[in-house]
């Protein structure tokens, strides 16, 4: 927006330094919302459009005129709604920098450090650590050596904890980070572009890009928004439904209307991160804004504890909570703020509000940490109803009536631990211990606890042990409506001197107490949860109790009790008490040769830099085309049902919706076909009848993606399931009905040996144990999206991101009726696709195009996450019932496998399963192997490829009956695996065909030099050690082989030099992350370069992939089975040589006349004496070369907490050898 003169009354804020005023906007649009349709900065990206991912995290800076200080904070905008941001400034990661005006160092060292594979998260990646970086330099540390900064490695490694990749890895992201770092260890940092092994830490330091200190570079708050900052306060609340009171009055006016009951909806509003675990789709009359009303943020601290005001910033409470109280006090409050630290993540700390958590705790029953933290230490409430105050407990207050629209919470008060203690009036000598527990599935960054607690008690030492004066029990988040004290165990407890049997009492009653409502997932373990938490406090005392005792020591003396705190704060044996260690760090050890040069160097992913800048263009980034509408998809919710009617209860159609695509709109000549594969086809649009949840039923289009989502959302389908007979859920049921999928004959995997006779020759016999595997989704960061845009005579262009724009482009032309040589899919990259985008993204492309037909206008789709998990499929549940037989010794002599896989409703990939399955499973010699593998069709959403398809599964199953052999015999499970590793010749009968020659087989070798260098033996021993000294934590290791059959398809490519000598490239694979183009960018500058003359050593810099077009080369097929780079490499090179042999003899003239030939001066030669420099090829492979193996091992050492199931892997190493 160009800037204009400023009312006060608008919305003016600052983009990348580029200023921003609203005079009106709908209060409900989110941050990210404007900054991807509104400007032109991309880099925000949507994912989980719920706090949890950290793909749209901004920096949000804001100007306290009073101190003349820049508050700078990282938070995600998916969830910030834009009114909150009016006088605030906004920086992406495109204003960091771009491929115009120079990258930021660090774009340019996640490039480098191979940190960003699809780049999809990378640009909120940096955001995140570039918020770390400005928070660092305000700090008033020691300045760092030149090109660092004052991060620690420690800090650096956090700044992105709460940012997902579920590509790369997070190593070379954590690389990127820590290469910031002050007290950084060059030695830690891992492979990456920008030194070569053995050179000295200031010569690796010289080569990272240069970094200055942010401030020096960017200036995150302009100065002319400093000047506008006191007078954009106010919006104008009539243009915009956007309250925001300034002083505690307006907001008790406010309120007061409310009171008086005139019907208009409002929603007191702060950071809004509340929406990221409760949809709100509700639409208000008003939004009142908390920001302003000063009272309200205000941290107050007297000898009786901290008041907190409802609009402190979790964040800025930590930081109240540690660094005011020091002393007594300090390790109370230290507690409390290190428990605040696993909530949430940085980005929405910064903006959630310790009211707002409070609040919906106490409204909406969320699983809060601070609720239950705050509840064992008494805390009070202040509530405020119209003028009203009224102080209740926390506790009072949480199980009272939910708090009505028309109250607000004040603030919250923690009194201190001498207020406390004089609470307990406790005797002399006397000590408070305080902790918390909290156990969720990742211990930091978004994962809701399973359940949190909080304890506190007086404990003072008497002749016979530790005296419990008062015990104060808090629990939480377990599948309750609201964090309870367990007043019975407590009771139990107080006044007592702790034994064995009073703990076992207290922990029975607990059980007893905390019972996860029903519904509730994983009850059994919540509540193993909350006895094993309090065992884990009082144990220590019981303990150290029963020691003085025994050591028949008298009193309480001060020395005594230090002895048990420290005893008792530093009993590892319980796992980690206090803040997490981040630091990680490895170690990659890659083989290259020059010989192929530049083919195998660790070269800067191509591309990786506009990926971290945000400039790389997927395709919800595209720009629309003028009269686009956008598609949502409105989904079955029943498994097997007649579909009587899809309508609106407002009639007609909602707001802003130009039409409802169903299968009746197949235009004639066309198809109801949504997928393809070679094994069959899926409908696009379920006709009459639904036959699973989450079939596509219709289409909704509409102005906006917004409208289109509510819209589906809001759709109202009557079904009918009379005389239709029960649908088929599970495997069981499908073999009961006999529902399978077949399986072409080819396909199906060769039995090895004789099952009976094996049998006969085992010792021992396990018979008919069981597997059940779950599914899984797939978690691309970027969800199904399509662009279709009609073009001229009956023409479509699709822009898609998928794995086999080939199979769209027939899918497409076959529903719309028309020829292939009409549509034209293109896919330039994916963010990220895990088999998920397949299969499973063609019929979003096709709905597209189906709408776009109809409609002649062009149509795009961004799926939500929601329906997006509710239509993916995703991986294959199975259920395998094995018998094995097995000598004394562990060797195995025959296997059976009965395996049903719950492949859904249609075949989609899935009869290649037995397969895939069988070609990892055969990774031993079981001596005879015999199987009986079905596909099952069942109700449910079609599986499809899912990272390694059947592979995964096997290789689990695999280990399962290895690690079942060695309990059986009670003997180490890695005998059993060398008992039963494949000679060459056993490799040779269960992969036949594919074994290659037996110098090939480096597995064994593999085995053993894994074995070297990961210590295995020894760590073995130390581990052994290490469990018997300790009780409640454990550890193990593992070492397991794999062996993979790879699979090379056919694939096209075509290379095509212009005139100034750059190089134009075209495959048939998919740019997903992996570094395809990269690998083909090598390729070509090595096979070109064999033309020989001057200038080839630049070629690298000279090719360009651009792409895939699926009528600019067709043939393209899947990007699937980690073969395409390898195939798309070949066919390149045949284009290369093609090429290299046209030139050859013009080049060899040339030589002949000027002595030496550069290669500008021979192409452009080439083009002027008509040499054809484009060159295409299909490379199909030959039926030898078309399978061979890979092999490779890895040892893991994990450690589990017996109390609370905790699992951490300690240390992977890995050799794969890969050809
Ligand atoms: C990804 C993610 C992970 C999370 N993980 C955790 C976790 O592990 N543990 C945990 O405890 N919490 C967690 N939270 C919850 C988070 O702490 C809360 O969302 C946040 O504190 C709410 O504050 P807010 O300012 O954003 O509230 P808002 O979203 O602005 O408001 C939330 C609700 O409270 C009302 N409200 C807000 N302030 C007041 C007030 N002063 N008086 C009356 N009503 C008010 C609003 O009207 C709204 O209904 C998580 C949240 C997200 C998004
Ligand atoms: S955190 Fe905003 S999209 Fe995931
Ligand atoms: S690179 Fe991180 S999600 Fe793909």
């Amino acid at each position: 927006m160009d800037q204009t003169e400023s009312t006060a009354s608008n919305l003016i804020f600052a983009v990348n330094g580029a200023r921003f005023e609203l005079s009106s906007f709908d209060p409900s649009t989110t941050l990210l919302e404007f900054l991807r349709t509104r400007t032109r900065f991309k880099s925000v990206k949507l994912s989980c459009g719920e706090g949890g991912c950290g793909a749209c995290v901004v920096l949000l800076s804001k100007y306290d005129p009073t101190l003349g200080q820049v508050e700078d904070h990282a938070v995600s905008s998916c969830l910030t709604l834009l009114g909150s941001v009016n006088g605030c400034s906004i920086t992406t990661s495109e204003g960091l920098g771009n491929s115009k005006d120079g990258f930021h160092p660090i774009h340019q060292r996640f490039a480098g450090f191979h940190a960003s594979q699809c780049g999809f998260c990378t640009p909120g990646m940096c955001v995140s650590l570039f918020s770390a970086l400005v928070n660092a330099e305000k700090t008033n540390r020691p300045e760092p050596p030149l090109g660092l900064s004052k991060l620690t490695t420690w800090e650096a490694e956090k700044a992105i904890a709460g940012n997902l990749c579920r590509c790369t890895g997070y190593r070379p992201i954590a690389d990127a980070c820590k290469s910031f770092a002050a007290n950084v260890d060059m030695e830690d940092l891992g492979i990456n572009s920008f030194w070569r092994k053995g050179e000295t830490d200031e010569v690796k330091l010289s080569r990272l890009p240069f970094y200055s200190g942010p401030k020096n570079q960017i200036c995150t708050y302009p100065e002319f928004l400093k000047g506008e900052c006191q007078t954009v306060m106010h919006l104008d609340s009539k243009q915009n439904s956007w309250h925001c009171p300034r002083t505690i009055e307006e907001l008790q006016s406010m309120l007061e209307l409310h009171m008086a009951g005139n019907g208009t909806r409002s929603k007191l509003v702060f950071g809004n991160t509340g929406t990221g675990y409760y949809k709100d789709e509700q639409d208000y009359d008003k939004y009142i804004d908390l920001r302003h009303v000063s009272q309200l943020s205000l941290i107050r601290r007297d000898h009786a504890g901290i008041e907190i005001g409802a609009t402190v910033t979790i964040s800025k409470a930590i930081l109240a909570l540690k660094e005011e109280f020091k002393g007594e006090s300090d390790m109370l409050f230290h507690k409390i703020a290190d428990h605040m630290e696993k909530i949430a993540s940085g980005f929405v700390r910064n903006s959630a509000s310790v009211g707002g958590n409070l609040v919906m705790a106490q409204r909406n029953y969320f699983p809060s940490d601070i609720a239950t933290v705050l509840l064992a230490v008494g805390s009070t409430v202040n509530i405020m109803t119209g003028r009203r105050h009224e102080k209740l407990s926390l506790e009072e207050f949480l199980a009272g009536p939910p708090l009505d629209s028309r109250s607000l919470l004040f603030s919250v008060h923690i009194p201190c631990m001498g207020a406390i203690q004089n609470g307990f009036s406790a005797e002399t000598g006397s000590r408070l211990l305080f902790e918390t527990y909290r156990a969720a599935p990742r211990p930091l960054g978004n994962a809701l606890p399973f359940l949190n607690a909080a304890f506190m008690a007086d404990v003072s030492f008497s002749k016979t042990g530790v005296l419990v004066s008062k015990i104060q029990l808090a629990f939480g988040a377990y599948g309750t409506k609201h964090p309870i004290r367990a007043r019975k165990a407590e009771e139990c407890i107080a006044g007592n001197v702790l034994t064995v049997a009073l703990l076992y009492e207290a922990v029975t009653l607990v059980r007893e107490t905390v019972i996860p409502e029903d519904g509730t997932s994983r009850p059994a373990y919540r509540s193993s949860l909350a006895v094993s938490f309090l065992f884990r406090f009082l144990w220590p005392l019981v303990d150290s109790g029963a020691q003085i005792f025994k050591d028949g020591l008298d009193g309480c003396t001060d020395a005594l009790m230090e002895r048990t705190l420290a005893l008792k704060n530093d009993n590892n044996d319980f796992g980690r008490i206090g803040n997490l260690e981040f630091l990680s760090s490895a170690k990659q050890l890659v083989e290259s040769s020059r010989e192929y040069n530049p083919v195998g160097e660790p070269i800067t992913k191509s591309g990786a830099a506009i990926q971290a800048s945000g400039e790389a263009v997927f395709v919800d980034d595209i720009p629309s085309p003028t009269d686009c509408l956008h598609g949502a998809f409105i989904y079955s919710t029943k498994p097997l049902a007649r579909i009587k009617d899809v309508n609106y209860k407002s009639d007609p159609l909602p707001d802003g919706v130009a039409d409802v695509i169903s299968f009746r709109d197949i235009p004639g000549g066309g198809e109801n076909i949504g997928t393809k594969s070679i094994f069959g086809t899926e409908l696009l649009f379920a006709d009459d009848c639904t036959t699973y949840a989450g079939q596509r039923l219709a289409f909704v289009v509409a102005e906006t993606q917004k409208r289109a989502d509510v819209a589906a959302g809001a759709a109202v389908v009557s079904y009918d399931t009379e005389s239709l007979g029960s649908p088929i859920l599970t495997v069981e049921e499908a073999v009961e009905r006999s529902s399978f999928f077949e399986v072409p004959s080819f396909l199906y995997p060769t039995q090895v040996g004789d099952f009976s006779k094996g049998m006969a020759e085992a010792e021992h016999k396990i018979l008919s144990a069981e597997i059940k595997l779950g599914s899984q989704y797939y978690f691309y960061m970027e969800t199904q999206t399509a662009l279709a845009v009609p073009d001229e005579d009956n023409c479509m262009v699709v822009y898609s991101s998928l794995q086999s724009p080939e199979n769209a482009h027939t899918v497409i032309a076959r529903c719309l009726g028309i020829p292939e040589h009409n549509i034209r899919v293109i896919t330039r990259r994916v963010g990220g696709g895990f088999g998920g985008k397949a299969i499973r993204a063609i019929p979003v492309a096709t709905a597209c195009a189906l709408a776009a037909h109809k409609l002649r206008r062009p149509v795009r789709i961004y799926l939500n996450r929601k329906t997006d998990m509710i239509m993916a499929g995703g991986r294959h549940p199975m259920k395998i019932t094995y018998s094995v037989g097995f000598k004394s010794n562990g060797k195995i002599t025959a296997l059976h496998l009965d395996i049903l896989i719950n492949a859904g409703i249609s075949a989609d990939i899935s009869p290649i399963m037995p397969r895939n399955m069988l070609g990892t499973l055969k990774k031993y010699d079981w001596g005879a192997l015999s199987f009986d593998i079905k596909v099952c069709k069942t109700n449910h959403s079609s599986k499809s490829a899912m990272r390694a398809p059947g592979e995964v599964q096997a290789s689990f199953i695999a280990e399962a009956i290895i690690e079942h052999v060695a309990s059986t015999l009670s003997i180490d499970v890695d005998v059993v695996r060398n008992h039963n590793f494949h000679s060459f010749d056993s490799l040779n009968l269960f992969y036949e065909g594919c074994a290659g020659e037996p110098t090939e087989y480096t597995l064994p070798f593999i085995w053993d030099k894994l074995a070297m260098s990961s210590s295995f033996d020894q760590r073995i021993q130390m581990i052994k050690c290490f469990n018997t000294g300790n009780s409640w934590r454990k550890k193990g290791i593992s070492r397991v082989p794999i062996v993979h059959p790879v699979q090379i398809r056919a694939t096209p490519g075509k290379v095509s030099i212009l005139k100034d000598g750059s190089v134009v490239v075209e495959v048939g694979g998919i740019e997903l992350g992996q570094g395809l183009w990269t690998k083909v960018k090598q390729m070509t500058a090595f096979a070109l370069s064999a033309i020989q003359c001057h200038g080839t050593d630049e070629l690298l810099e000279k090719v360009r992939v651009i792409q895939a077009d699926s009528l600019s080369l067709i043939q393209g097929g899947f990007t699937a089975g980690s073969t395409t780079s390898e195939a798309s490499c070949e066919a390149v090179r045949l284009c290369c040589n093609i090429l290299v042999e046209r030139l050859a003899p013009l080049k060899r003239k040339l030589q002949e006349q000027m002595g030496s030939v550069v290669w500008d001066i021979l192409i452009l030669q080439a083009h002027l004496q008509a040499v054809n420099l484009s060159a295409s090829s299909y490379f199909v492979p030959d039926f030898t070369s078309m399978e061979y193996l890979n092999y490779g091992a890895a040892v893991s050492e994990v450690e589990v907490n017996l109390l609370t199931g905790e699992t951490t892997v300690l240390q992977a190493d890995l050799i794969y050898d890969c050809g």
